[in-house]
C-alpha cells in the first residue's frame, strides 16, 4: 500500500465489533512499534496488550464516560514510558516523542491488518497503572483501543456521524512553512 494512503486510510474509528483479535496479529502490532526510532536507540516504549477478559473489564471500568465505545473493544494496549528511559536534553524528553512515534507505527500496522486502533486519554490513569500493575513512577501516555469495524448502530449521534464524516484537518499552509517560521502558524486561541 501507499504509505500516504496507509496513513490517511488510519482514522480514529469507534465502531468496534466485539469479534477477538489473535495475540499473533496483536504482536504484528506491537513488532511494528518497536521498529520506531529513539534516540541512543533507547528503545523506552512499553507496551502492556490486554486481553483476558477479567482484566479488560477492570481496564474498562477506568474510562470516561465519553469512551462508552471502547467498552466493546477485545484489546487495549497501554503505552508506558517514563523520561529517565531515554534521552534528556535541554528540556527535551524524548522518551515521550519516542513512545508517539511508536504508537503511530502501532496504528499504521492496524491499518494494514484492517483493524481499528484508537488513542485516547479519556480514563483514570491512576486506577489504570494500578489495575495492571504499572509502577508509580512510569507515564502511561495512552492507551490504545483496538478492534475490528463493527456495527456503528450502538454510538451517540455525534460518534455515528463521525464515522462517515470527511477527516477535519486544519489548511497545510497553517501548520507548515518553508525557509522561515510565519505567523499563521501560530494556532488562533479557541472561541
Ligand atoms: C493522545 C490522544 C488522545 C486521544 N484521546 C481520545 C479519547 O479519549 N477519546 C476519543 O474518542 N478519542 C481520542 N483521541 C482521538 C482523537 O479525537 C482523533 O485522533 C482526532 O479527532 C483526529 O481524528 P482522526 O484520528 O480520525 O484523524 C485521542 C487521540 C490522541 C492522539
Amino acid at each position: 500500500m501507499a504509505i500516504l494512503k496507509a496513513i490517511d486510510s488510519r482514522r480514529a474509528f469507534r465502531a468496534l465489533s466485539t469479534n477477538p483479535v489473535s495475540k499473533e496479529v496483536l504482536s504484528r502490532l506491537t513488532e511494528a512499534a518497536h521498529l520506531a526510532p529513539s534516540s541512543g536507540n533507547n528503545q523506552p516504549w512499553r507496551i502492556v496488550t490486554v486481553v483476558d477478559e477479567e482484566k479488560l473489564n477492570a481496564l474498562k471500568a477506568t474510562l470516561s464516560a465519553g469512551n462508552y465505545w471502547a467498552k466493546k473493544a477485545p484489546a487495549i494496549a497501554a503505552f508506558v514510558t517514563k523520561a529517565e528511559w531515554s534521552m534528556r536534553l535541554a528540556g527535551r524528553d524524548c522518551a515521550y516523542f519516542e513512545l508517539g512515534m511508536a504508537a503511530m507505527a502501532y496504528q499504521l500496522q492496524a491499518v494494514e491488518e484492517s483493524l481499528y486502533a484508537h488513542p485516547i486519554i479519556g480514563f483514570d490513569v491512576v486506577m489504570a497503572k494500578q489495575v495492571l500493575g504499572i509502577p508509580d513512577a512510569c507515564v502511561l501516555e495512552v492507551l490504545i483501543v483496538v478492534g475490528y469495524p463493527g456495527d456503528p448502530s450502538g454510538l451517540g449521534e455525534k460518534h455515528r456521524e463521525l464515522e462517515s464524516s470527511k477527516r477535519l484537518r486544519k489548511p497545510l499552509v497553517d501548520i507548515a512553512a518553508f525557509d522561515t517560521w510565519k505567523e499563521n502558524l501560530v494556532p488562533t486561541p479557541k472561541e
